[in-house]
């Protein structure tokens, strides 16, 4: 049996790489920190940390997540040339067990952009790999864009890679473009027509532009890939990449006829999958397989009824299998802290002592707004307070709005911009508008908001809605969450946090002269 039969697939978990390099995702170091914990206790392969040349703040968090990881390997991106690898290698050499990843685009466009001819890029490819070789004894080397390279020049590369000593060969669908028969059928001939194909392992990564990232992963084990790579809530470039909670509850599910198994702890999926939606602030859709909202909801009266006779009739799993606790105590404003910190527990977050207090003041806020708080207007007040920050420049002080059928509306603002308060009035096209003005004309700034969404967290009039809000200025994005039983201070903290979140990144990426500059602009006001 060579390892393309066994029936273990390695999961290898690309959300704080290729997850976090989706537009407006990025996360703080803390953020990275908490998800690698949380991905190495619910039992992934290995953990791909970031890209340790792209920043400092790459760097210092992949190196980090290589000190702390117990379990893992820790895997960090290169770029084929020397000085990546070599960052790269400073950054995992500390884990107990780590991985250089190096990768060069193949296909003929992408052979373009550095102008190689396949025979300098060939070359590349011993060099880089052998070099990482010589570092780490294991290599992942990536052909970027394989679906669509010539089929003889893929095969060329890889044997050339596996020659220098790659250990794991990836083949990604960089562009979403392959479809599972496709996909199945690449890995399949791979390992026939390659020599020492069945020396290493061949991992699958797979992008999500057609919405067939997770068949064509397991179309590709089913050729004889033994790692998916993919990402918590499908996270990624574009329309993302293979989702984890799909690959690993369909192997799960459907053993009879995709007879694969994996580490992971099934349990942990829900928990894991909140966090990462709170921190990259992308939101699930209510109806994402596994994680969605809707995904274990029942609203026709008839599967209702079914589900209650026998839950089987309308589930094909457990909600317990992903670690969706059917709910047992009902907070209100007599709920105590101890219960708050167990239901917290329950949905998967643990707080300190000075954290359990602060939820606990705002609980009991929301708790004398709200008759009942369910799970669900719990997960959006952590959500609120991953959000907040007490080192974020502007902060809001006090908010009141003017509301009546006859437009305009009016706000009335507080605001301290770097400590100090701001106050002013504006008005506007209802409320919302009314608010953003107002914050505009205590720290005017010019973006781009690029999307605007409300929901209601739960049912009835006393419901908590949760504020989206993504921005841009100068192509760099920044999102914001906000739950409140009040929309419109929901819609304002939303704001003001992807204000918060794009200064950071305006100091991140701004040139030192800029950076004076938008100081400047700022204390202008
Ligand atoms: O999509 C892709 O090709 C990648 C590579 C860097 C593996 O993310
Ligand atoms: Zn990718």
């Amino acid at each position: 049996m060579t390892r393309h039969d066994s029936d273990r697939v390695f999961i290898f978990d690309t959300t704080l790489r290729d997850g976090e390099q989706s537009p407006g995702a990025t996360m703080s170091h803390a953020e990275k920190l908490e998800i690698a914990e949380l991905l190495d206790e619910m039992g992934v392969d290995t953990i791909e940390a970031g890209f340790p040349i792209a920043s400092e703040g790459d760097f210092s968090a992949v190196s980090e997540i290589a000190k702390r990881t117990k379990n893992a390997t820790v895997c960090g991106l290169a770029r084929a040339n020397f000085a990546d690898i070599d960052r790269c290698w400073e950054a995992v050499k500390h884990a107990k067990s780590p991985r250089i990843h190096t990768f060069i685009g193949t296909s003929p466009l992408h052979r373009d952009i550095p102008r190689l001819t396949m025979d300098e890029l060939a070359n590349r490819v011993h060099d880089t790999v052998s070099h990482a070789h010589n570092l780490c004894d294991n290599v992942q080397w990536s052909p970027m864009d394989a679906t669509r390279t010539e089929w003889e020049y893929l095969c060329r590369v890889v044997r050339i890679a596996i020659e220098a000593g790659a250990t794991t060969i990836n083949i990604p669908d960089t562009v979403g473009y392959t479809a599972p028969v496709e996909s199945a059928d690449l890995i399949r001939r791979l390992i026939k027509t390659v020599p020492g194909a069945d020396e290493v392992v061949f991992a699958t990564h797979c992008h999500n532009d057609l919405g067939m990232a997770t068949a064509n992963a397991l179309a590709a084990v089913a050729g004889g890939a033994r790692q998916i790579e993919c990402t918590i809530n499908g996270l990624g470039e574009r329309a993302g990449n293979t989702a984890l909670e799909e690959v690993v509850m369909a192997m799960k599910v459907r053993g009879d006829i995709i007879p694969y198994h994996t580490g992971v702890d099934t349990t942990k999926i829900m928990n894991i999958s909140r966090r990462v939606a709170a921190v990259s602030g992308f939101s699930v859709q209510f109806n994402k397989a596994i994680v969605g909202k809707n995904a274990f909801a029942h609203e026709s009266g008839i599967h209702q009824d079914g589900v209650l006779k026998n839950a089987e009739t309308f589930e094909i799993m457990r909600p317990e299998d992903i670690g969706l606790a059917a709910t047992s105590i009902v907070m209100g404003k007599h709920s105590g802290r101890a219960a708050l910190r167990s239901k917290l527990e329950e949905l998967g977050y643990s707080l300190a002592g000075n954290q359990l207090n602060d939820v606990f003041v705002r609980f009991k806020a929301l708790a004398d707004r709200k008759k009942e708080v369910f799970d669900d207007d719990l997960v959006a007040l952590m959500r609120d307070s991953a959000a907040t920050d007490e080192s974020d420049r502007l902060q809001i002080k006090f908010l009141r709005v003017i509301c009546g059928t006859e437009a305009p509306q009016s706000a009335d603002l507080t605001m301290s911009v770097d400590g100090v308060d701001r106050q002013v009035t504006a008005t506007g096209d209802g409320p919302v508008d009314a608010v953003f003005r107002a914050v505009r004309k205590i720290f005017p700034h010019e973006i781009d908001l690029q999307l605007y969404q409300v929901h209601a967290v739960t049912q009835g009039s006393d419901a908590q809605a949760t504020v989206s809000v993504r921005i841009e200025e100068d192509g760099r994005i920044a999102t914001g969450e906000a739950a409140d039983t009040d929309t419109v201070v929901a819609s304002a903290k939303a704001y003001v946090t992807a204000l918060n979140r794009l200064l950071v990144r305006r100091e991140k990426t701004a040139p030192d002269a800029d950076r004076k500059s938008i100081r400047q602009t700022d204390s202008a006001v």
